[in-house]
């Protein structure tokens, strides 16, 4: 007779089809089930224990058992599951986390918040309120969207149009038209310079060079992650944001934060662009809004963006965008007593703390191992790049079985980690202790090791 365990693998090969997967591939390679998770701890289906190197998927910043989280979705069950935002109708807690993430952003200059159901939606909707603002400040031609290659903004059109990563655009093209992408900052591969400083100035450069080039009378926003994850953890120069930020002022372009990943405490700053110093005018938020407990989004809107808006008498800048569970009463609740654990536990000082130590400890690895050739990240996010010539910086190369033996090799000593290309992406919850981190790195160590010398 087929156990249990076997028949949810064989039911999910038979039947469910995975996101960035081939619909066949999981009758080859069985996929991990996770059933249960505790503070930093998940176990899969099996009963194998395993530090949390993914929290998720960079969403569980708070760990899985955390319990004002799960009490206050429980109470929002009780008291209303559902409600919906759209015009003339609200719930106190869609109201009560606008005000609060107003609050906790209004050294970012933040003014108001639009909510959605998670990261793609929060970029969908600064994408469509860019080009608003623009027909209501009588300026429609400015249409255009600029990104970096490398970043990750989603999967709707909009965001997949100026995602900077081929793989995932091909197969849906043709893209959203007026879409232009530049060069990232990224000091491990780049043909212009080994000097951070001056990569950062050069990348900052092409910018402006792109938005003369298109006509700045037709951009109407630069998009961009203030670290960018997904991509491999790319970390840009520090004179790059402030840099972006004045070539976007000179030029009137609106600046766009993807904060999907850095927002509330992954990079150890509570966002990604407070880390640079810069304020944006449009931010997309997701994963850490709600510890990843009940999918959320949200948009959130500087003052000069949001007056604009209020100023229009005519009607123009009505929002003809939203979704059914904009705001979901369990989501809302679930992201206010998140807000709560943040700043009560001091997530995102933790995350700079532990976060330091651990990117000290992985950065040994490019000494010891021929495999890796680049440890970069900051706070709990990190990409280890894998080579296949370490002098010539090659990346493993794609259909290299190599980063996915070292998966497993650290799966089967007990650590969740992800893949990405030739990249580990490390994004562990961002309440991990000292000696968790340290159990995660000894995991890895010891799983470079055995695959580095296997080779
Ligand atoms: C920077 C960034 N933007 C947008 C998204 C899309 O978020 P979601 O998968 O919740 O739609 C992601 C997802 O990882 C992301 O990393």
């Amino acid at each position: 007779m087929t156990s249990r365990i076997e028949q949810l693998k064989q039911d999910n090969a038979q039947y469910l089809w995975h996101p960035m997967a081939h619909p066949k591939a999981m009758q080859k390679t069985k996929p991990d089930i996770i059933v249960r998770g505790e503070g930093c701890w998940v176990w899969d289906v099996d009963g194998h224990k395993m530090i949390d190197g993914v929290a998720g998927l960079w969403s569980s910043n708070l760990g899985h058992s955390n319990k004002p989280v799960r009490d206050a979705i429980v109470a929002q069950l009780d008291e209303l599951p559902f409600y919906n935002t759209f015009r003339g109708t609200s719930h106190p807690r869609a109201i009560e986390l606008s005000a609060r993430i107003v609050k906790m952003m209004a050294a970012d200059d933040v003014a108001s918040v639009m909510f959605s159901n998670g990261g793609s939606d929060a970029v969908e909707g600064a994408l469509k309120m860019a080009r608003q603002y623009w027909k209501v400040k009588g300026q429609p031609e400015r249409s255009k969207f600029i990104s970096l290659r490398q970043g990750y903004h989603g999967v709707h059109y909009g965001g997949m149009s100026v995602n900077g990563l081929g793989n995932i655009r091909r197969a849906y093209e043709p893209l959203l038209p007026g879409c232009f992408h530049v060069d990232t900052p990224w000091a491990y591969h780049n043909p212009y310079t080994e000097d951070p400083i001056e990569l950062g100035k050069i990348c900052a450069n092409l910018l402006e060079r792109e938005i003369q080039f298109q006509g700045a009378d037709t951009v109407a926003a630069f998009i961009a992650e203030p670290i960018q994850g997904s991509g491999g953890v790319i970390v840009p120069p520090p004179n790059y944001w402030p840099l972006v930020r004045e070539v976007c002022d000179r030029h009137n372009v609106l600046l766009i934060a993807d904060e999907v990943v850095t927002g509330f405490g992954r990079s150890g700053a509570l966002f990604g662009t407070r880390l640079w110093g810069v304020k944006a005018d449009i931010w997309c938020l997701a994963k850490g809004i709600s510890s990843g407990y009940v999918p959320l989004g949200a948009t959130a809107f500087g003052s000069k963006v949001a007056e604009a808006f209020l100023a229009d008498t005519t009607g123009q800048a009505t929002v003809a965008h939203g979704y059914t569970y904009s705001g979901h009463p369990v989501a809302a609740a679930a992201a206010l007593a998140t807000m709560d654990e943040i700043e009560k536990h001091d997530v995102a000082g933790n995350a700079a703390r532990v976060g330091a130590h651990m990117q000290q400890r992985l950065a040994e690895f490019e000494r010891k191992f021929g495999i890796v050739g680049d440890v970069r990240g900051r706070g709990l996010m990190t990409g280890i790049e894998m080579v296949s010539d370490k002098a010539r910086r090659t990346p493993m190369p794609r259909g290299s079985d190599v980063p996915q033996r070292v998966a497993r090799e650290a799966y089967q000593r007990g650590a969740m980690v992800r893949i990405s290309g030739p990249n580990m992406i490390l994004s562990p919850p961002l309440v991990m202790t000292l000696e968790e981190v340290d159990h995660l790195v000894d995991i890895l160590e010891a799983s470079f090791a055995a695959v580095d010398k296997a080779l």
